[in-house]
C-alpha cells in the first residue's frame, strides 16, 4: 500500500490524542463515517498504544499511524502496536533510519532550509510542518517550496474550518493535520456523532478546494 499517498489522498490527518483506550474504536468509526479514513494518534498519553492496537484490529480499514514519536524505542512500540506510519515533530537521523530499515514511512518536522536539506539527504521529501502558524504558516512554506521545489508540507498547528481552504488550495501542502475535528474533550464526553460532522465538513471543504484534484 502506498501510505504516504494515502495520507494525500485523504488530505486531512486528525491528530488524536485518546486517554482512555475503551475510546478509541469509536472514535476511529466516527472519523471514518465522516469521510476520513487516516489518523495520527500521539504518543502523548499512556492509552496510545493500546489505542492504536485497538484500532488496528477492529477497524482495520482506518489507516492508523503514531504521532509524537520522538525516537527509536517509542517507533519499535508504535511499530508493535501496528502503526502504519510515524509522525515526529522534529528530525532525528536515527528515527529516519530507523523507520526507512523496516519499510515504515515518517513524517518528520522540519521548519527551516538547514532541517529541510538533512530530510532530504535521508530520502524524505514529505515534511511535517510545526507548529505551523508560529513558524510562519504558508507563506514560509511557500517561501521554503522555492529552493525545495520537490518537497511537500503536513502543516499543523493552528489548522482549523476556517483556515482549510487557504491550505487546500496551495500546491504546496500535500495534506493538513489537526485536533480541531476530534478533540479530547469530544472524545472523552462520547460526542462521536459531532466528530462525525466535523469530519464530513472538513472533507467536503477540503475535496471543493483541493487544488492536487481540480478543486478550484
Ligand atoms: C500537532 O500535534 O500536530 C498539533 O498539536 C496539532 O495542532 P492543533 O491542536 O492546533 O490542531
Amino acid at each position: 500500500m502506498d501510505i504516504i499517498g494515502k495520507l494525500g489522498g485523504c488530505g486531512i490527518v486528525p491528530v488524536v490524542v485518546i486517554e482512555d483506550s475503551n475510546t478509541a474504536v469509536e472514535t476511529a468509526r466516527a472519523l471514518y463515517a465522516g469521510g476520513i479514513d487516516v489518523m495520527e494518534i500521539t504518543l502523548r498519553t499512556p492509552a496510545a498504544l493500546a489505542s492504536i492496537e485497538a484500532i488496528c484490529s477492529a477497524v482495520p480499514e482506518m489507516l492508523t499511524g503514531a504521532g509524537t514519536v520522538l525516537n527509536c524505542k517509542q517507533t519499535q512500540s508504535a511499530m508493535d502496536a501496528g502503526a502504519k506510519f510515524i509522525v515526529s515533530p522534529g528530525l532525528d537521523e536515527k528515527q529516519a533510519v530507523f523507520c526507512a530499515e523496516r519499510g515504515v514511512p515518517l513524517v518528520p518536522g522540519c521548519v527551516t532550509p538547514t532541517e529541510i536539506m538533512a530530510a532530504l539527504k535521508l530520502g524524505l521529501n514529505i515534511l511535517k510542518f510545526f507548529p505551523a502558524s508560529v513558524y510562519g504558516g504558508l507563506p514560509a512554506m511557500k517561501a521554503l517550496s522555492a529552493p525545495f521545489s520537490g518537497v511537500k508540507f503536513i502543516p499543523t498547528g493552528g489548522i482549523t474550518i476556517s483556515n482549510l481552504i487557504d491550505y487546500a488550495q496551495s500546491p504546496v501542502v500535500y495534506a493538513v493535520g489537526g485536533s480541531w475535528l476530534c478533540t479530547k474533550d469530544d472524545i472523552k464526553n462520547a460526542r462521536f456523532d459531532k466528530i462525525t460532522a466535523l469530519s464530513k465538513e472538513a472533507v467536503k471543504v477540503w475535496r471543493s478546494f483541493d487544488i492536487r484534484n481540480g478543486g478550484k
